[in-house]
């Protein structure tokens, strides 16, 4: 077991990817701290955590709740003891057309998907550099972070590409502490975010298959994989950088 003894927050973890890291991590000996706004499907996760052995904290709020953000880090290290990784998974996809894109849909999409990691990314990097701890800190992007594979995606694109870059300048900064800073970019994953557009239209999946090289759509265990590994010892040499788990999505446009 690569993550025994170690403490994760996990946010958006009610569901897809989110749940999928939560269970990796659970049988790679870890506990978890899970946040999600969605109160019944976080339960759910948890309840699959203690299955598996390990300790499972829950927190439901928005992560677009300042306050409710600032209270995350205190009430993980109040539950599990300690807090050694955080993964910034919750995200949100509002697609419309560029000339037509409301304010409130930028803000949810900048929010939810770029300012909640960086804050909340910024708030565990305090925590661990006054215990003197490492720690792992890892960015859930997107291969939109490296092209816009579908129209309609631009706020959503902004906020992915901001993850990128916001992973390589706090890597930067957080290097001299023992921090890694890390983003892994799903490519099409089935999951609550995708299950709108593959149900009830077979040929939308297979059209995305179509794109990817290896012939098929992710699943959530193809990005907790990565991510598991991203927080491990393994992993301890590597910042800055994103790693696409996309299938082969992103090697051609
Ligand atoms: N599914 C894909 O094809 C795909 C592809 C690339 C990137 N991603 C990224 O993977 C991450 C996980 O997405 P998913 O596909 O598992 O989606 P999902 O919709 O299944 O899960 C996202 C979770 O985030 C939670 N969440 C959303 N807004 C929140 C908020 N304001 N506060 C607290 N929780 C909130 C939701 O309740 C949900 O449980 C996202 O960052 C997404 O952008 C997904």
């Amino acid at each position: 077991m690569r993550l025994e003894g170690k403490a994760a927050i996990i946010t958006g973890a009610a569901d897809g990817i989110g749940r999928g890291i939560a269970l990796k991590f659970a049988r790679e000996g870890a506990d978890s701290f899970l946040v999600d706004l969605n109160a019944e499907g976080v339960n759910e996760t948890a309840g699959m955590v203690r299955d598996l052995g390990r300790r499972a904290g829950v927190l439901v709020g928005d992560l677009r709740d300042r306050a409710f953000l600032r209270t995350i880090v205190a009430q993980a290290v109040e539950a599990l003891g300690s807090v050694d990784i955080v993964v910034n998974n919750a995200g949100v996809s509002r697609p419309a057309a560029y000339e037509e894109y409301s304010t409130d849909d930028l803000d949810l999409v900048l929010d939810v998907n770029l300012k909640a990691p960086f804050l909340l990314s910024q708030q565990v990097a305090r925590y661990l550099v006054d215990s003197k701890k490492p720690g792992r800190i890892v960015h859930i992007a997107s291969i939109n972070a490296e092209f816009a594979a579908v129209s309609g995606s631009t706020a959503y694109c902004a906020s992915k590409g901001g993850i990128r870059l916001l992973t390589k300048a706090s890597a930067y900064d957080l290097g001299p502490y023992g921090i890694t800073v890390n983003a892994v970019g799903p490519g099409h994953t089935r999951t609550g975010m995708t299950r709108p557009i593959f149900e009830g239209d077979a040929s939308r999946e297979q059209e995305w298959a179509g794109k990817t090289p290896l012939r098929r759509v992710g699943e959530p265990e193809d990005i907790a994989n990565a991510v598991a590994f991203l927080v491990s010892d393994e992993a301890s040499y590597i910042t800055g950088q994103t790693i696409f788990v996309d299938g082969g999505r992103t090697l051609w446009t």
